[in-house]
């Protein structure tokens, strides 16, 4: 069976520095794909074109099957394919549940015209999107903070919030770059915890970005090594770590950062 994402030899240059330099690599539905590598490697610049956030240079990204090459956030979205994002500030006043709610909201676009037009319409959707919001806190265990500011919200919390507000898209895969960066330890593992669960429960698909190589391990198969805009290694974490050409990648990534 083909896999649920497809990355075929994407380009994606700044200037005359190729971030992306024909990256290709699969994530199969229902798995926990990890992304290492060392600062620079062009991770989130390859994230953020499959995510539609970036236009690619070059190359194909194919998302069930769909050629979905170069759309943009909104129609990714549609599709299932979301990234997260850090909750802005602006949104620290309003509660989980209207976070929620707003998440649900942002994307369909179209339907903003449609409702101020057809006054029972925003009704509707109103009620659509809390439903859909009390499902999500049901499903990240946040139903006890639903009336809580997000801005009140522990560090922990607040990194389920924002798997939460991807979960308002019903996502089929969702992109997460760097959820354990700043948070402690003991957070980190509960945040694999609901990862694993949620991949569990729902079918879920993920790729994530990740530096704490312990969180990489526990949750992550298979793991995609980038090096200098290109995927230099796949396979289970204790493969690629101890692939010397992977070694070698990171150590020199280091002295340069
Ligand atoms: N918007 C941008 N403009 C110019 N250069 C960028 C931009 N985004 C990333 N880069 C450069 O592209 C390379 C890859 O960056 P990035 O994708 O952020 O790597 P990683 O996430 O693996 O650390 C780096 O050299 C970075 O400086
Ligand atoms: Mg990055």
């Amino acid at each position: 069976m083909e896999a649920l994402l497809q990355v075929r030899d994407l380009d994606k240059h700044f200037g005359g520095l190729r971030a992306c330099d024909r990256a290709t690599f699969d994530v199969e539905q229902g798995k926990i794909a990890g992304m290492i590598g060392p600062n620079g490697a062009g991770k989130t610049t390859a994230f953020n074109c499959v995510a539609g956030f970036l236009k690619p240079d070059g190359g194909e990204v194919f998302f069930a099957g769909e050629d979905v090459t170069g759309l943009p956030p909104h129609r990714m979205f549609d599709k299932g394919l979301v990234r997260t994002f850090q909750i802005p500030q602006e949104l620290d006043t309003m509660t989980v549940l209207e976070n929620l709610m707003l998440a649900g909201e942002r994307q369909s676009g179209e339907a903003v015209w449609r409702n101020w037009l057809v006054p029972w319409k925003v009704r509707e959707e109103e009620q659509r999107l809390e439903a859909r919001a009390h499902e999500v806190l049901e499903q990240t265990q946040l139903g006890h903070q639903a009336y809580l500011r997000a801005g009140a919200l522990s560090g922990g919390q607040r990194k389920l919030l924002e798997l939460a507000r991807a979960l308002m898209a019903e996502p089929r895969m969702i992109l997460l770059d760097e959820p354990g960066a700043g948070v402690n330890p003991a957070l980190v593992r509960r945040l694999a915890q609901h990862i694993r669960e949620l991949s569990e429960r729902l079918g879920l698909s993920f790729l994530i970005i990740e530096h704490n190589l312990d969180f990489v391990r526990q949750l992550c198969d298979p793991v995609i090594v980038m090096a200098q805009g290109q995927v230099l290694d796949v396979g289970s974490a204790d493969d690629v770590l101890s692939n010397p050409e992977v070694q070698a990648a990171y150590l020199s990534g280091q002295r340069t950062t």
